[in-house]
Formats: C-alpha cells, structure tokens, sequence
C-alpha cells in the first residue's frame, strides 16, 4: 500500500514538473516587459473614458422637462378660434323679417306636418329650367349623416347654426330650401337641389319644414 501511495505522488510530482517546465520558458523577461507597457498603454484611456461618461447623464436629465412643455401650447391654439367667432357674431343684424321667420319657425309651426312634406313628391323647378319629381327624402337620409346626392339631416338641427356666420339654425335651414344656392355645403355641387321650392310650398309649409328639421338632433 504505501508503496503504490508513493510510486502515485511520485509521478504527480514529475507530471507537475513537466507542466512547469514547459509553462515557464516560452515567455521571456522581455515579452512579459512588453506586455506589461501594453497594459499600461490600455489602463490610462480606460480610466480617461470613465469620467467623460458620467459628466453626461446629468446633461441628459435636463431634457425630459423639456418635453413636458408641448401640451400646454396645444390648448392656446384653440383661443383664437373662439375668437373668430367674435366677429362672426356681431356681423350681420338681422333684419325684421328674418326675425319674424325665426319666431314663427319657433312658436307657430307644425312639425310633423313638416315631416310629411319632406317625405312626399312634389313636381318641383331645378336648375336650368328642368321640372323633377322629387321628394326630400329621396336625396336627403334622416337616419344618418352619410352623404347621399345632399347630406344626411340626421343631426342637422346641430350643425346649421354653424355654416353661415351670423345665420340662426332656423333661419340657415328655411334658406337652403328656397335658396340653395346661397351657400353651398363643402363636398356638394351647386345646382343639384331643386331652386324652385319657394313656388311648390306656402310660406307656413316652409316653417313647418324648417321647423321638423329642427327636431333632427341626432338622438332620434
Ligand atoms: C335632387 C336632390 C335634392 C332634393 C330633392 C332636395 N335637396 Fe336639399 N340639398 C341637396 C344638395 C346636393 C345639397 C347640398 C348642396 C347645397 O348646399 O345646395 C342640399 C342641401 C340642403 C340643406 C343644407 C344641409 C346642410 O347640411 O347644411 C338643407 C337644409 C336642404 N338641402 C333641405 C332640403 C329640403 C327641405 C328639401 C325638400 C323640400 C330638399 N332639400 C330637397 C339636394 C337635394
């Protein structure tokens, strides 16, 4: 036993010679010397790189506040369409007559009278002399908004205080039907809705009109 233990550390000890002497030769005090001034060459900018980095973080933290700013400077661009309106206003007066159209549209009127007028035919005058056969209905949908030959009335009652400045809704509506061309709403043709209505409906048919389209506010 003991000498199988000795003859094992025996030959460790020659292995672990052997590795030794072949670890050690190959590099030179010299290689060893060169290598040492390499790293010593690497070290500096390694350490030289280090404090440029941190210095920038802190120029990087400024920004985020900077960004922040934008929103307020949207809700300012919507002053001055308030402000546009202003003038819009106080434009035009309406006349004596244009406020009796407006009172009767609200006060005597008959709404649903007007409904069946716009969903029944009349022989009506267009442009260029041409008589149609047309009800309003037929080129205007109530159900929706989406364009037909005119627009949808679905929500009109909401939008016709706004297409001309200084127009009433009651008073925009009775003038589309007996002018038309008065003002022509952005994606449609001038020319396509009858121009002859003020001669097919008495002047109380085209309150009751006005007045049913007034009813349109789109929750129907
Ligand atoms: C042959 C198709 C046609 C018929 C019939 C017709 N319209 Fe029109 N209407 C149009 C067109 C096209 C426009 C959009 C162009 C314009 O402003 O004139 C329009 C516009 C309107 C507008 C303005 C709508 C808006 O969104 O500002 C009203 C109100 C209106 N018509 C009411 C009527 C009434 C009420 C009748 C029936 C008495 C009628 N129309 C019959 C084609 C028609």
């Amino acid at each position: 036993m003991t000498y199988r233990l000795s003859l094992l550390l025996g030959l460790m000890v020659l292995l672990v010679a052997a590795c030794g002497s072949f670890a050690e030769p190959p590099p030179n005090a010299a290689t060893l010397e060169a290598e040492a001034l390499l790293q010593d060459d690497d070290a500096p900018d390694a350490v030289a790189v280090i404090p440029t980095n941190t210095p920038l973080p802190p120029t990087e933290t400024p920004l985020p506040p900077t960004d922040t700013p934008p929103p307020p400077t949207e809700p300012p661009t919507e002053e001055p369409i308030e402000a546009e309106e202003e003038p819009a206003d106080d434009a035009p007066a309406l006349t004596a007559e244009e406020e009796n159209i407006i009172f009767f549209i609200q006060e005597f009127s008959n709404p649903s009278n007007g409904q069946q007028l716009f969903n029944r035919t009349f022989e009506v005058e267009m442009a260029g002399d041409v008589i149609g056969e047309w009800a309003c209905v037929t080129c205007h949908v109530v159900d929706n908004d989406e364009a037909g030959v005119g627009p949808g009335v679905y929500s009109l009652a909401l939008r016709a205080g706004d297409r001309v400045p200084g127009q009433p809704a009651e008073l925009y509506i009775y003038e589309s039907i007996i002018l038309p061309n008065a003002y022509i709403v952005e994606g449609y043709s001038a020319n396509v809705m009858p121009i002859g209505y003020a001669d097919v409906f008495t002047e109380q048919e085209l309150y009751d009109i006005s007045a049913y389209l007034m009813t349109l506010t789109g929750d129907e």
